[in-house]
């Protein structure tokens, strides 16, 4: 079965339909620019840019860098604030006329990963942590995804994490690796003893390049490993979502 899925990031728009049985894309996703300010009418041009691309007749699942309740966008921490309580469902499927599925994209990557990367099989505590413009979490017991944790916003000496610890703030301050991953341990020690998971997931386009910072992340012992569909489990869970599973 194939159903579409969009993922809403911070600085791309980016989708494709998804072979469900398989977890992968089933053509090449289609990528437009986040628009800037990234306004509810806005992004929902750039979606409808993406889903019009493949000319999708049928539902799309879409993912929301933020908090996400019964299809209303709740949160809107790196996108512009005309998105807090707006009926992004509503919105979104007039838009493109197709019926929509609207979820967070840590919970969508989550999702993903739990049934066809990193986190298969897994029964115990697992916290997916998504390194990006902010840091999005996606927290399971028991293969059940607890929707809508925002443990990026979790403070840390004095400072929202995902302002110290997010690949923006690398990039922002000019971080080396070594000062970086210093600054994601101290964020990983501290999820830790909040919620002593047996494995952290960690996705984002940073994961392509986990082998130059995981190796310099020590004092956590949870198992951590890669994002396994790195950039595109967005894309994955929210096809997932929008087909119920
Ligand atoms: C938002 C989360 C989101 C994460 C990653 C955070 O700033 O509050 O909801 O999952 O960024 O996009």
């Amino acid at each position: 079965m194939k159903i579409f899925g969009v993922d809403i990031g911070g600085s791309g728009i980016k989708g494709a339909p998804v072979d469900l049985d398989r977890g992968e894309l089933a053509q090449e996703r289609h990528k437009v620019l986040t628009p800037h300010p990234a306004t509810p009418a806005s992004v929902a041009d750039g979606v409808a840019e993406v889903v019009g691309h493949f000319d999708w007749q049928g539902p799309v699942g879409i993912t929301f860098p933020g908090v996400v309740t019964g299809g209303i966008t709740r949160t809107a921490a790196n996108v512009d604030k005309g998105w807090i309580d707006t009926d992004a469902r509503a919105l979104l499927s007039d838009r493109i006329g197709q019926p929509v599925t609207i979820l967070n994209d840590a919970d969508a990557a989550g999702v993903a990963e739990m049934t066809f990367g990193a986190g298969r099989g897994r029964k115990g505590t697992v916290i997916m942590l998504t390194l990006g413009t902010g840091i999005g979490s996606a927290v399971f017991t028991g293969g059940q995804l607890v929707p809508n944790t925002e443990l990026g916003h979790l403070e840390l000496h004095g400072h929202d994490a995902e302002k110290r610890a997010s690949t923006k703030a690398k990039e922002d301050e000019d971080l080396s690796w070594h000062h970086w991953a210093h600054r994601v341990q101290k964020y990983l020690v501290h999820v830790e003893m909040l919620f002593s998971p047996e494995l952290f997931i960690i996705g984002g386009g940073v994961s392509r390049k986990a082998e130059k910072f995981l190796p310099l992340i020590e004092h956590v012992r949870a198992e951590m490993v890669p994002a396994e569909l790195q950039n595109n489990a967005g894309i994955v869970g929210a096809a997932m979502a929008a087909a119920g599973k």
